[in-house]
């Protein structure tokens, strides 16, 4: 790959450039404050990579996202969400005997300690799910000092299990406490998907069976959660872990990041926003004019990417799935009839076209929990229950990587030049 030249008055420099697998060209500045004094502002770091991933293959321009090079959409249609948690940690597709193995290491760590349930009792009953995943997840940290350490292979691999194994019995149990409802303890003879289900919905009543078609749906959408590359969450869980801060302790920054509405907060935003079209009897068409405000706060939540200048194909998966699933549970939600006439008129207008902005994840991810049963501000952690694994994988990357450098970005500083104290009594 041709070397890039910098050039900044009359100093030039020759920087490395590396290709990536896909032809992706990448310029090394690592040299550039050392040899010319100058460092690079870009905001947001759209056009910045920290460094090498092998995980997650995304190409905005084209609508493409590929799994350790899987197609997203195969994996969707065809792979169970703790084969694709395998196959993002360990970059194979596991054989039978693996997953078999693999699913049974699982189900050893679905039990949450009883203390925990201390934890969550520590919060109002209305304290939002999001909030309590960060806290409960930061807490397994405690109950499992011997196995923190991000160097030790043998530590890092059942801390992963862990939290994949607990993550379902802790968003369930939040669920639970939230509604005042007895905790539901997980079923190892059930799926990963079926027993989180059960945990959600049963009551010790009755008798509960989860229906196969929330089973599939769910277990395909936490497989088109499971990563994207360097978003904002997984950015902070690499961030987190650079310091060799312990895998919960990074992930729990991931949770927290997530629940903005601009990133993995969205999903409830969507639901929000067009339940509020609906009770306001606002036109569209005046939604639309309010997205479009520059002096109106106000986004069209769900649309628009950093990276996907064409369709988020996650999008156009769930938009596709939201009508057979509603066909198939009998339900006829009007928020989904809006969401699609919304789209529709959003992707002819000329603001949207000019800004390459298109329906993300976010957009019908939620119709589909809802029909599913989840209220709305379940959404954003069962968000983090698909992206989990991604999250794993990013910090399990990044740890193994001997060229990992601690994150600590530089800074333009624009504040006050150098000036003398002022006593008080002359302030
Ligand atoms: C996720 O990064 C990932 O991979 C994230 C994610 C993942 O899997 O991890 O894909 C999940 O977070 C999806 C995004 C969910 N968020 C939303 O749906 C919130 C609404 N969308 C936006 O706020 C916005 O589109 C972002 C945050 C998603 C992206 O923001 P960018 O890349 O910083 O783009 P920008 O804010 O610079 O917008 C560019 C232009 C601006 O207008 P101009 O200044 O050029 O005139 O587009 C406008 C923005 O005002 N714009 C929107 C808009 N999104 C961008 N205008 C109206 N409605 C929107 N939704």
């Amino acid at each position: 790959m041709p070397d890039a030249v910098f050039r900044h008055e009359e100093d030039e420099l020759t920087l490395p450039a590396y290709v990536g697998t896909e032809g992706e060209i990448g310029v090394d500045i690592g040299n550039l404050r050392a040899s010319l004094g100058v460092v690079t502002v870009d905001r947001g770091f759209a056009n910045t990579a920290e460094g090498a991933s092998s995980v997650s293959y995304i190409n905005g321009e084209e609508g493409i996202l590929r799994y350790r090079g899987y197609p997203i959409e195969q994996l969707a249609e065809q792979a169970s969400f703790l084969e694709v948690a395998y196959l993002l940690q360990y970059g194979e597709l596991p054989t039978i005997a693996e997953l078999g193995a693999y699913e049974d290491a699982i189900t050893q760590h679905t039990l949450l300690r009883e203390d925990v349930k201390h934890l969550f009792e520590a919060f109002p009953h209305s304290a939002h799910p999001m909030q309590i995943l960060a806290s409960a997840t930061s807490a397994l940290a405690t109950y499992y000092p011997d196995a923190l350490d991000p160097l030790d292979v043998e530590a890092v691999d059942i801390s992963s299990r862990r939290l994949i194994a607990k993550t379902p019995t802790m968003i369930a149990w939040s669920y639970k406490y939230g509604v005042h409802q007895p905790y539901v303890y997980p079923d190892n003879d059930l799926d990963y998907a079926s027993s989180f289900l059960r945990m959600m919905f049963a009551v010790p009543a009755e008798d509960y069976v989860a229906d196969p078609v929330v089973t599939r749906t769910l277990n395909m959408l936490l497989i088109l959660h499971a990563d994207h590359g360097q978003n904002c969450s997984a950015s902070a869980v690499r961030l987190v872990g650079s310091g060799q801060a312990n895998i919960f302790s990074s992930v729990a920054a991931g949770i927290h990041a997530l629940s903005g509405p601009l990133h993995g907060g969205a999903n409830q935003s969507v639901l929000e926003m067009l339940t509020r079209i609906v009770e306001s009897g606002d036109q569209i068409e005046t939604v639309i004019k309010k997205a479009k405000d520059k002096d109106d706060p106000f986004r069209l939540m769900g649309f628009g990417h950093r990276i996907y200048k064409n369709f988020d194909p996650r999008a156009q998966i769930l938009k596709k799935a939201a009508e057979d699933v509603l066909t198939a549970l009998g339900v006829d939600d009007p928020l989904l009839d809006l969401a699609m006439e919304l789209e529709g008129i959003a992707l002819s207008d000329e603001y949207f076209v000019e800004r390459k902005l298109y329906p993300n994840v976010d957009f019908y991810s939620g119709i589909i929990y809802r029909a599913m049963g989840f209220p709305t501000d379940m959404f954003t952690v069962l968000f983090a229950m698909g992206r989990l694994p991604g999250w794993i994988s990013q910090w399990r990357e990044l740890s193994a990587d001997p060229d990992t450098k601690i994150f600590r970005p530089r800074q333009l500083y624009t504040g006050s030049p150098e000036r003398s104290f002022v006593p008080r009594q002359d302030r």
